[in-house]
């Protein structure tokens, strides 16, 4: 079997790598790939974002499968032209995908069917926005409709800081039209869960929980970022939370879309928090979560070729899905300065014996050799039979991998491991 990815990030090599273990693929392509992901899978230099040119290239190809991992080209109807050729997908078509694309589409959703978010106005005004800050209470959350590299939300403290964060998405076009649309929403407290899902519309079986840490330092000061090290499970998300997340989030999300007429099919992430007042929905995501998937994947026991063909022909309720009764923590290794700017084409020297365990997210390869190329070079993940051991492990193999300027939170897997404490 000849099976096409589309990406280029630690999420993918992870996708690649785990895919690589189902004996029926012969080849795997990724587009555009990476530096790292070149050593498991073929890379193709197009855009991901460039549909027309990935539907051409699947097509000549004669690809049998394809996996739509990141949240752009599956907004921008990937599946939906891939399917056109007859080439099956794992991945939701776009009608489905803007549970992600629109915020003001998911919180109407959620209002509709009763399912637990914050509250919120939506807008298209921006006057009307600020008039409604005047009197909203604070703290706030402001968020741009659209896709926004998961920039797009603002936790306000202030009203100042409020109104600025709407000018800056309605009036400057900070994300462009993103922020043509708002959401201005409550601001929630409490742990968050990420928990990703595959579905086919049938059924809903949700995987091993995990949490991100999405701060650049230390105990989570500094800057949003696409996410610094995840851990799995996630010990806040007990057995008495996920079967109220499957009653009143998951099972009516799925009837919800639905009845939209709108089915989705693939892997819908849904980024809880858990309030005094039970589980609500801050996010949905169309797709797998990076660097969640970092220490989903690897708990999986189970095949994940045979899960996705299996969500693809909506027998999702017949497949295996089975994850390890253990624990993964994933550090990520980033170029200092990220998110804001850094340098890159610094060479990176991993030990053999630690490949299988390095995701490799912005790096390219020259000459033989491994450069930075991104602000989140590489994801390193240890599976232990503890949190604890798992976390010690990640750490004691971040130490021998190497590049200048490198940069990792030293405190990934901490507030998990003082959640057990106190839950337990
Ligand atoms: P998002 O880009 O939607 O994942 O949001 C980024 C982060 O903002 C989330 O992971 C939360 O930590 C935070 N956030 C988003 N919405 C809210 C909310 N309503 N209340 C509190 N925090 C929020
Ligand atoms: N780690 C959060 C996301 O993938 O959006």
């Amino acid at each position: 079997m000849k099976v096409l990815v589309i990406g280029g990030g630690g999420r993918e090599h992870t996708i690649v790598k785990k895919i690589k273990e189902n004996p029926k693929v012969t080849e795997i392509f990724a587009i555009p790939g990476n530096g790292g992901i070149a050593r498991d899978a073929k890379c193709i230099a197009i855009d991901a974002k460039d549909i027309d040119s990935i539907v051409k290239f699947a097509g000549e190809e004669k690809i049998d499968y394809a996996i739509v991992a990141p949240d752009d080209p599956l907004v921008l109807g990937c599946v939906d032209a891939l399917e056109a050729i007859g080439i099956p997908c794992f991945g939701p078509r776009a009608n489905a995908a803007i549970i992600e694309g629109s915020k003001v589409f998911s919180k109407n959703l959620m209002k509709k069917y009763g399912i637990p978010t914050a509250e919120y106005e939506t807008f298209d005004d921006m006057e009307k926005a600020l008039a409604y800050l005047e009197t909203a209470p604070i703290p706030t959350v402001v968020k741009a409709d659209g896709l926004a590299l998961g920039k797009g939300v603002v936790i306000a403290e202030t009203r100042e800081d409020a109104k600025a964060a709407v000018i800056s998405m309605m009036q400057d076009k900070k994300f462009g039209a993103s922020g043509d649309n708002i959401v201005i929403e409550e601001f929630l407290t409490g742990p968050e869960v990420s928990v990703l899902s595959f579905t086919d519309g049938k059924v809903v079986v949700p995987m091993v929980s995990s949490m991100d840490h999405k701060r650049a330092g230390d105990n989570d000061t500094g800057l949003n970022t696409g996410g610094m090290g995840t851990v799995a499970p996630n010990p806040y998300y007990t057995p008495e939370i996920a079967e109220e997340c499957m009653e009143k989030i998951f099972l009516p999300t799925m009837n919800a879309m639905n009845a939209e007429g709108r089915t989705f099919k693939g892997c819908l992430y849904f980024g809880l928090m858990i309030t005094e007042d039970g589980p609500k929905v801050i996010e949905y995501n169309c797709r797998f979560g990076d660097p969640e998937t970092q220490v989903v994947l690897p708990l999986l026991e189970s095949d994940l070729l045979d899960i996705m063909m299996a969500v693809t022909e909506e027998r999702l309720a017949e497949a295996d899905v089975r994850f390890a009764n253990k624990s993964a923590c994933c550090v990520i290794m980033a170029s200092k300065g990220y998110p804001e700017s850094y340098e890159k084409g610094f060479e990176i020297t991993i030990p053999d014996e630690l490949w299988d365990k390095v995701y490799v997210a912005g790096a390219k390869e020259e000459d033989g050799k491994l450069l930075t190329n991104g602000g989140r070079v590489l994801g390193v993940t240890e599976v232990s039979g503890t949190l604890a051991e798992a976390v010690y492990k990640s750490y004691k193999s971040v130490e021998k991998i190497h590049f200048d300027n490198e940069y990792y939170r030293t405190d990934i897997g901490r507030r998990a491991l003082n959640g057990l404490q106190s839950i337990c």
